[in-house]
C-alpha cells in the first residue's frame, strides 16, 4: 500500500449514498473490509447491496461481513421512501458471486481492527455495529486512529427537526461512540447538505458512458427523485462519500473542534447531536465564570462545517470514471 494512504474498515448500511462512498474508499484508501448494519434497509438488504456493488465494480475480493440486524434498543426505523424498498432501488445490479464472510459484523470489525491497529472506522450508516464492537472490545479504543462517521448535524435533522437518520436510528450506539474517546470526525448534515448532487453532475457521469457510470447515474435518477417527491428539493445529498473524501483531500472538508452529545430522552429531540461551538478558539474554559453560562465539555470530536462542493463531485466523478 503507498505510503500515506488510510487503512479503513468500512460500516454502511447502503442506500444509495453508501454506495459511492464504497467506490470512492476503493480507489483511494486501504480498504480491509465492510461491515453492514440495519439502517436504510433490513440488514440481508443492506448486505446484498453491498456486495452488489462491489461485483459492479470488479471489487468482490473485498470482504463483507453482516452485523447487528437492529437498533440496540430502539425499534428499527427504515428508510424506504429515500432508498426504496430493497435499499438500492432504481436499476438492475448484478448478483454477487462473492457470499458475505461468515463472521459476524462486529467480529469481523474487532478482528480486523486488531490486525491493523492504526486502521479507521467509516461509518456511513447507524453505530450499532461500531457501539458493540467498542462495548465487546474495549482495546479497539486504543489501536483505532479514529472514526469518520456521517452523522448528526449541528443545524437540524432530517428524520425529525432535530435528529439525522444515522444517529435517530440508534441514539443509544451513537451515545457510545461519541462518549469513547476515540478520535471522531463527523460529517453531519449541516456539511452534507452542501453535497446536493444536481442534474449537471447526473448528466457528466452518465457521459462517462461505462458500465459503472451508466449504473450509478441511474442510481441517482432514482436518488434524485425521491429527493425531489420527499423532500422537495432539486436533488439528492451525497452524505456519506463526504465521510471517505476528506481522507482523500484534507482541502475538501473544514472541521472545528467541539463537543458533541447525543440526546437519548427528549420528547422531541431523542437522536438529536447537541453540538457546542459557543467558542470559536480555545477551550470551554473561556466559558468558566460567567453568570449565566454552562461551561460546556473539552471537544470529543472534529465536525464538518464547510465542502468544496466542485472539487468533491471532480473527484467523485473521476473516481466513478477510473472504474472499466
Ligand atoms: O441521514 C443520511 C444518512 O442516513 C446517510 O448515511 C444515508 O445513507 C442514511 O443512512
Ligand atoms: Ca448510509
Amino acid at each position: 500500500m503507498p505510503e500515506g494512504r488510510y487503512a479503513v474498515l468500512m460500516d454502511v448500511d447502503t442506500g444509495h449514498d453508501d454506495a459511492f462512498a464504497v467506490l470512492l474508499a476503493a480507489r483511494h484508501v486501504d480498504l480491509l473490509g465492510i461491515t453492514t448494519v440495519s439502517g436504510n434497509a433490513p440488514l440481508p438488504d443492506t448486505t446484498a447491496n453491498t456486495l452488489k456493488v462491489l461485483e459492479l465494480a470488479g471489487l468482490s475480493h473485498v470482504p463483507v461481513a453482516a452485523g447487528m440486524d437492529r437498533p440496540l434498543v430502539a425499534p428499527p426505523r427504515h428508510a424506504p421512501a429515500i432508498h426504496g424498498r430493497s435499499g438500492l432501488d432504481g436499476p438492475e445490479l448484478p448478483a454477487p458471486r462473492a457470499a458475505p464472510d461468515p463472521r459476524h459484523g462486529v467480529l469481523f470489525m474487532i478482528e480486523t481492527v486488531r490486525a491493523h491497529p492504526g486502521c479507521w472506522i467509516v461509518a456511513t450508516g447507524p453505530l450499532t455495529n461500531v457501539a458493540v464492537a467498542l462495548r465487546q472490545a474495549p482495546d479497539l479504543k486504543t489501536r483505532l486512529a479514529g472514526i469518520s462517521l456521517m452523522g448528526g448535524s449541528t443545524a437540524g435533522g432530517n428524520s425529525t427537526a432535530a435528529a439525522e437518520f444515522n444517529i435517530y436510528f440508534d441514539p443509544e450506539a451513537a451515545a457510545v461512540v461519541f462518549e469513547s474517546g476515540v478520535p471522531i470526525r463527523m460529517v453531519g448534515l449541516n456539511l452534507t447538505r452542501q453535497a446536493l448532487v444536481l442534474d449537471p453532475e447526473v448528466a457528466r457521469i452518465r457521459a462517462v458512458g461505462s458500465r459503472l457510470c451508466t449504473v450509478a447515474a441511474e442510481l441517482l435518477d432514482f436518488y434524485n427523485r425521491t429527493a425531489r417527491e420527499v423532500f422537495g428539493r432539486p436533488g439528492g445529498l451525497l452524505h456519506d462519500p463526504c465521510a471517505v473524501a476528506w481522507m482523500i483531500d484534507p482541502t475538501l472538508v473544514e472541521f472545528q473542534p467541539m463537543h458533541v452529545a447525543v440526546e437519548l430522552t427528549g420528547a422531541r429531540t431523542r437522536g438529536m447531536t447537541v453540538c457546542d461551538y459557543r467558542f470559536e478558539r480555545g477551550t470551554p474554559d473561556r466559558l468558566r465564570g460567567h453568570a449565566g453560562i454552562e461551561a460546556g465539555q473539552a471537544p470529543n470530536a472534529e465536525v464538518g462545517m464547510r465542502l468544496d462542493r466542485d472539487r468533491f463531485f471532480d473527484l467523485l466523478i473521476a473516481t466513478l470514471a477510473s472504474y472499466r
